[in-house]
């Protein structure tokens, strides 16, 4: 019996994970699906593991062997009397129904409802038109500083600068050698890795401030603030770019040894960590110029910016990917400053709670 449930879970979670990070499929509209998916479940699909009407005892056991399939979203329905859950039924029922309009990362996802009460904000932007994202807020976007100092660059020093700036070099190598030209695909393979550093920064620095019981100085909102401009950058080259299987599975396995590697070395010495991302910066500057470079040839289609970073750096809305190269190029510039001076902090004897972080660049 054992073994039959764990090769149907099994069964079950390479199923889902499979598509979920190796398929090209462009993932545009996935509340819809997601509440597809939900329709199916109150109207007992889950295959998988139901054939027919489940009673009593046994109904509990299927609404948990379900919860791998559709997320811990669902979870809680377990809490839900018999009456609530038709009730439910109906008002999901209706919602898939209109589900199908959901458009990616916008507002229409009108047909998600949950008993907890909970109303999205309704945001507008200075116009008065509806805001179209849930990933950012008007009040997020920005206008990048273009007037960054683009070529200032930290001569290594000391042995752990070397080490730093070495380490860098040494990646750039099998980077060059991978996407050579297309600058495209590179930008947006790398910001996966881009954003990792000030994630992990950040949660390292908010578990010493709890441990502690001291201020962290700002450092792990600016961390923070840098892991989700990163991030942003990813979803802005993903609507120029998408990635193949074989990228998605590259994503997949380099993030895990970076992730661990990143979190290791600060945990042993952060002022090494914020120089490696220093010069990963400096590398982040060279390579988007090279793309400027490419656009301006023209081997690179210059086409329209992607809504979303019309949005999300306030740019005139006939702007073109060059603008968005050059505001993303700018964002690089000031993580490289950030984490060049938290390292220099360091190096000084001090913790960077002593030094008020830059935050609010946004
Ligand atoms: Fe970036
Ligand atoms: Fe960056």
């Amino acid at each position: 019996m054992m073994s039959r449930s764990a090769t149907r879970v099994a069964r079950s979670v390479l199923t889902h994970v499979g598509p979920r990070y190796f398929s090209t499929a462009v993932s545009r509209g996935g509340a819809a699906s997601d509440v597809a998916a939900l329709g199916g479940y109150v109207h007992g699909g889950a295959a998988n593991f139901v054939h027919g009407p489940a009673k009593g005892p046994e109904k509990v056991v299927v609404t948990w062997m379900r919860v791998p399939v559709l997320g811990s979203r669902n979870a809680s329905t377990l809490a839900l009397g018999e009456r609530q859950q038709e009730e439910e039924k109906k008002k999901v029922q209706a919602g898939s129904d209109g589900g199908a309009a959901a458009g990616g990362g916008g507002n229409g996802n009108k047909s998600i409802v949950s008993y907890w009460g909970v109303e999205p904000a309704k945001v507008t932007k200075e116009d008065g038109s509806e805001w179209r994202w849930n990933c950012f807020r008007p009040w997020e976007a920005y206008k990048a500083d273009l007037s960054i100092d683009l070529s200032k660059h930290h001569a290594p020093v000391t042995f752990l600068d070397k080490v730093a700036y070495w380490t860098v070099k040494a990646l750039r190598f099998p980077t060059d050698l991978f996407f050579q030209r297309r600058y495209g695909w590179r930008a947006m393979m790398l910001e996966t890795v881009a954003a990792v550093p000030g994630m992990v920064g950040g949660m390292l620095l908010h578990c010493k401030s709890l441990r502690r019981f001291e201020h962290s100085g700002g450092w792990i909102k600016a961390l923070l603030e840098e892991a989700e401009n990163e991030r942003m950058h990813l979803m802005t080259f993903m609507e120029v770019s998408q990635p193949r299987w074989y990228e998605r599975a590259l994503v997949f396995a380099v993030q895990g040894v970076f992730f661990n590697a990143y979190f290791l070395t600060y945990l042993i010495s952060p002022k090494l960590a914020h120089r490696i991302v220093g010069y990963l910066e400096e590398e982040a500057i060279h390579s988007y110029t090279e793309f400027l470079k490419e656009l301006d040839k023209g081997t690179i289609e210059n086409v329209p910016a992607p809504a979303i970073a019309v949005d999300y750096w306030r740019l005139p809305k006939n702007s073109t990917l060059r603008d968005v190269v050059m505001v993303v190029r700018a964002d690089e510039a000031h993580h490289r400053d950030v984490n060049h001076f938290a390292s220099d902090i360091h190096y000084q004897g001090h913790e960077l709670k002593e030094a008020p972080a830059p935050i609010g660049y946004h």
